[in-house]
């Protein structure tokens, strides 16, 4: 009795020992449960010793452990070759949008506008020229230049407006050029690209006469268009709406009236008026932050309304618009155009300042 119940005990461990062996044997693919040695291995289907040998010594696994050459050049080539067709549909889909919206046409009603030959005029239009910042774009002469050159953003360059070789002011009309000034919108209904009519959208006829005046009155500039071309990260922001610029004539309502005259005068009225020649730069409520489709080394205009403005009286700050000096003495950074700001009249930069305080 006692004896059978040992051999039923030891049958019972020899039976779990050959459980465990089964486990291993699983693992090297083994087969079933013979009965097993001491070690709980099996004696009758001994299991290859390259896959039960503890610890392996031989890597039994070919991947991932140890990935042959060619399976890793086949993986970064594929992979390369996704980046690549990922990157070829988003430049193509950038450029589709992109030229789908910068080829759009705009009908813009005409309006006539007045005609100034005397000098009076054609010296206050070449005022306005020069305080506006046209030469920013279209050089001192009007004859065009390249303002930013950049792969990624484009080459902008602006227009000649002269009657030169290359210039354009002989194929257009006065009413033709007031649309492309104040509306950004160029012969037969064409977007202009980078042309910041934004600014000028609210300038009156007669201003926009005097200037007109003065360019037809400035001597002709023979001079090849310049390279007016968008780049890849140009067309992305402008796409997602960082560079409103890029086609002024989006922004713009071509529906609005256009105020024939405005008397300066030192006033709140006046200085909006002339301010609109800041929102280009200082963004539309004039607070200031980086310069919309800037080449990263401009530094962002400031805050200049009010709040930002809390160091500057009257005279300080028109002496800062004349000198580029600030009156802690530091220099304002190019782009600020205070070269050309500083045509200004005093009505225009009193009238300026008390505007800029009320916002
Ligand atoms: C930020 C640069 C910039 C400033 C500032 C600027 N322009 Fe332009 N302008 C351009 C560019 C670029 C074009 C060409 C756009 C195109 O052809 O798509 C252009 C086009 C024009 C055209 C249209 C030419 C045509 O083909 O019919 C006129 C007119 C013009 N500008 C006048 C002015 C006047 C006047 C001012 C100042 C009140 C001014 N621009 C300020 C960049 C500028
Ligand atoms: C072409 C872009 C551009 C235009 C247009 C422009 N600004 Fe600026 N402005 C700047 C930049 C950039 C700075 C910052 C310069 C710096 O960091 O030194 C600046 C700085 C200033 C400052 C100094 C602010 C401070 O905190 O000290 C004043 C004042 C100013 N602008 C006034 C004006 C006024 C007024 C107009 C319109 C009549 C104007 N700017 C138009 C780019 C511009």
């Amino acid at each position: 009795m006692n004896f059978s119940r040992e051999i039923f005990i030891k049958r019972k461990i020899g039976s779990r020992k050959t459980g465990e062996c089964d486990k291993r044997n699983a693992l090297g693919g083994g087969s079933s449960s013979p009965p097993s040695n001491r070690a709980g291995i099996p004696i009758s289907n001994p299991v290859p010793h390259t896959t039960l040998q503890f610890p392996l010594t031989e890597n039994i696994f070919p991947y991932p452990f140890a990935p042959p050459m060619k399976k890793i050049s086949r993986i970064l080539t594929f992979t390369f070759l996704c980046l690549v067709g990922i990157l070829v549909v988003l430049v193509t889909t950038i450029y589709t949008l992109s030229s789908a919206r910068m080829n759009k046409t705009y009908e813009v009603k005409s309006v006539p506008i007045p005609k100034f030959s005397k000098s009076i005029d054609i010296a206050e239009g070449k005022r306005l020229y020069q305080s506006r910042g046209c030469g920013d774009c279209h050089d001192v002469d009007g004859s065009g230049r390249t303002f930013i050159e950049d792969p990624a953003l484009g080459t902008l360059s602006g227009v000649n407006l002269t009657s030169g070789k290359g210039g354009i002011l002989s194929d257009r009309t006065d009413e033709e050029l007031a649309i492309a000034i104040r509306h950004g919108v160029g012969k037969e209904g064409r977007a202009l690209l980078f042309m910041p009519s934004t600014d000028f959208q609210g300038m009156t006829n007669e201003d926009v006469g005097k200037l007109i005046a003065f360019l037809r009155s400035s001597p002709a500039v023979d001079k090849p268009q310049g390279e007016l071309k968008a780049g890849p990260l140009g067309r992305f922001l402008f796409l997602i709406g960082e560079i409103p610029v890029f086609v002024s004539a989006e922004k713009i309502n071509h529906e609005a009236n256009h105020l024939t005259n405005i008397t300066p005068s030192v006033s709140l009225e006046y200085g909006k008026y002339v301010a609109s020649t800041c929102t280009g730069c200082h963004g539309f409520s004039l607070k200031g932050g980086p310069i919309q489709g800037a080449p990263p080394e401009w530094p962002p205009a400031q805050d200049i309304s009010k709040s930002g403005l809390t160091n500057y009286t009257e005279s300080t700050f028109i002496q800062t618009i004349r000198t580029g000096k600030r009156p802690d003495g530091s220099e304002m950074k190019f782009p600020m155009p205070w070269q050309s700001l500083g045509q200004l009249t005093d009505t225009e930069l009193k009238a300026l300042w008390i505007y800029l305080q009320t916002i």
